[in-house]
């Protein structure tokens, strides 16, 4: 292929990726908020992927989303805090379990191996801080959540991969994160 015809091919490329959800985050309330949006969706073998640089929001998000699950499920309420040292956190909420990742400090595959990842989505759902660590364990089937900072708050973009798709487009018609973000 010539080089222009691969940087036309190239910019196809690139254009034909889905623009995703983008979601304006005025303050950490608004990032709790979306977790805990993000939280009414899942089923037991879901995956959550939280990326974003260091502050980004996704402890932030990740606690959103497990403390209003624990609500809903009449759960005696936890402060959720990242789980930085033991890796991952169980939670039960009722019938559900949430199993909170933060690979930070992952430093070898043996360590990644122990993490019970299979386990986890077999009898819950999985939020994780730094998948990229994951490699070729990250599960295809997944929600990706990209946080940035943007100025003084952060912005989100929502990006659904195989089965969870058709659940985040149906779930996004009237969700109250559009109008925010035309806001
Ligand atoms: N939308 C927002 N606007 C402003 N501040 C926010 C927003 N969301 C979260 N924060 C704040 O950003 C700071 C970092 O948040 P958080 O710990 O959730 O980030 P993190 O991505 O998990 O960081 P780390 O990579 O260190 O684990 C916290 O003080 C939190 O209150
Ligand atoms: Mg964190």
């Amino acid at each position: 292929m010539s080089p222009m015809a691969r940087s036309i091919y190239l910019k196809e490329e690139v254009a034909s990726v889905p623009p995703g959800h983008p979601i304006n985050l005025p303050n950490v309330k608004a990032t709790e908020s979306l977790g805990a949006w993000i939280g009414a969706l899942l089923r037991p073998g879901d995956f959550v992927a939280l990326t974003g640089d260091l502050g980004s929001g996704k402890t932030s998000l990740a606690r959103g989303l497990i403390e209003d699950l624990l609500a809903q499920a009449g759960a005696p309420l936890e402060h959720v805090q990242s789980p930085t040292f033991n890796l991952v956190q169980p939670y039960s909420a009722g019938a559900l379990e949430i199993w909170h990742y933060d690979l930070y400090r992952i430093d070898s595959a043996q360590e990644l191996e122990e993490l019970g990842l299979d386990e986890a989505l077999d009898v819950g759902c999985v939020i994780c801080e730094w998948p990229d660590r994951l490699g070729a364990l990250l599960p295809g089937d997944r929600l990706d959540v990209a946080l940035e900072l943007a100025s003084t708050a952060r912005r989100a973009t929502l990006h659904a991969h195989g089965d969870f798709e058709a659940r985040l487009d149906t779930a996004w018609q009237g969700s109250p994160f559009q109008v925010r973000d035309n806001a």
